[in-house]
């Protein structure tokens, strides 16, 4: 696998900039995305469940944001309010200074869980995508083949989601979120449901793909370490409904590979981010000593 081959494949609309290796910064931007007093209350049958209090948040142009919180604290809903496939109750969802009231096309987005088509083969599910768009799938069967390929699915394209492993399926969600190389990546847990050294490889070719693209990447995630390894900015949620506990500037030099772990930075923030967690009750702690409670 090797991701970063991918991005800005035909001149995309962010731009490819090179970035200095170890330079670790993000160059000013502007804001991509902004949620204002977003809230999003959802009434099934009468019943209120309140997913997301009211939450202010802007990513800049070629951000990569991590957002880590605990099961059920509107993470998903946060990301369906930002692709425009709910509606917020209150506040506004703006895109490149524009309200989201409807589903955004400008985006790639890769859900929880894969959602594909059973019926199509891994191939045309990835280039469902270009024809939802109205575009001529011919036209992108080579550079779908060159994602699957990239994401090690080459032997794979003409197999049906029934053939392929829960990892299979998931990169072949992740190949379809980037066929059309929107500026915007929007990816609710990508890598859940990947083995634990897929799941790493994964991270160092996403990497290695946003530094070859600056994409703005919103990311969720349970993992506190993946977060942190891979983001400018880490929003730590509280427990629903979802407020922002804590905004943290990540400052790693990039590429940060497999060293960052061992980066005192990286340790840090992690260990912030474990107590804020413990503080919330969100974990329990048992005998880790430096952790008020
Ligand atoms: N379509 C829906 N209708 C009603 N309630 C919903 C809907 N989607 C989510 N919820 C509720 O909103 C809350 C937040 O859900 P959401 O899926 O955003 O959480 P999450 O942070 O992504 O959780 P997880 O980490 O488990 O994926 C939950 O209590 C959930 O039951
Ligand atoms: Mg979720």
């Amino acid at each position: 696998m090797n991701l970063h081959d991918l991005g800005g494949a035909d001149g995309d609309a962010a731009g490819g900039r090179a970035v200095e290796p170890g330079s670790g910064s993000v160059p000013v931007a502007r804001t991509a995305v902004e949620l204002a007093g977003v809230a999003k209350t959802y009434r099934r049958r009468g019943v209120e469940t309140h997913a997301l209090a009211s939450v202010d948040l802007a990513i800049r142009e070629g951000e990569f944001l991590a957002i880590v919180g605990p099961s059920g604290c509107g993470k998903s809903t946060r990301l369906r309010l930002v692709a425009g496939l709910h509606l917020a109750s209150a506040g506004e969802v703006r895109i490149g200074g524009r309200v989201v009231d409807r589903p955004q096309t400008a985006l790639g987005i890769v859900f929880q869980s894969p959602v594909l088509l059973d019926w199509r083969d891994a191939l045309d599910n990835v280039l469902v995508q270009v024809e939802l768009r109205g575009l001529d799938p011919s036209a992108y069967r080579e550079r779908a083949l060159e994602l699957l390929d990239q994401v090690g699915l080459r032997d794979f394209a003409d197999r049906y989601p029934h053939e392929l492993s829960g990892g299979m399926r998931q990169r072949v969600a992740i190949a379809r979120a980037l066929i059309h190389d929107a500026p915007l990546l929007l990816m609710d847990e990508p890598f859940g449901a990947l083995d634990a050294l897929t799941r790493e490889q994964m991270r160092l070719d996403l990497e290695a793909l946003w530094l070859a693209t600056r994409k703005t990447v919103l990311f969720i995630t349970h993992s506190v370490d993946e977060a942190v390894l891979l983001a400018d900015r880490v929003v730590v949620m509280t427990p629903r409904p979802g407020r922002i506990e804590r905004v943290l500037d990540i400052g790693i030099a990039r590429p940060r590979g497999l060293a960052a772990r061992r980066d005192a930075a990286f340790a840090e923030a992690t260990q912030q981010i474990t107590d804020l967690f413990l503080a919330r009750g969100v974990l329990h702690g048992a005998g880790r000593t430096g952790v008020s409670r």
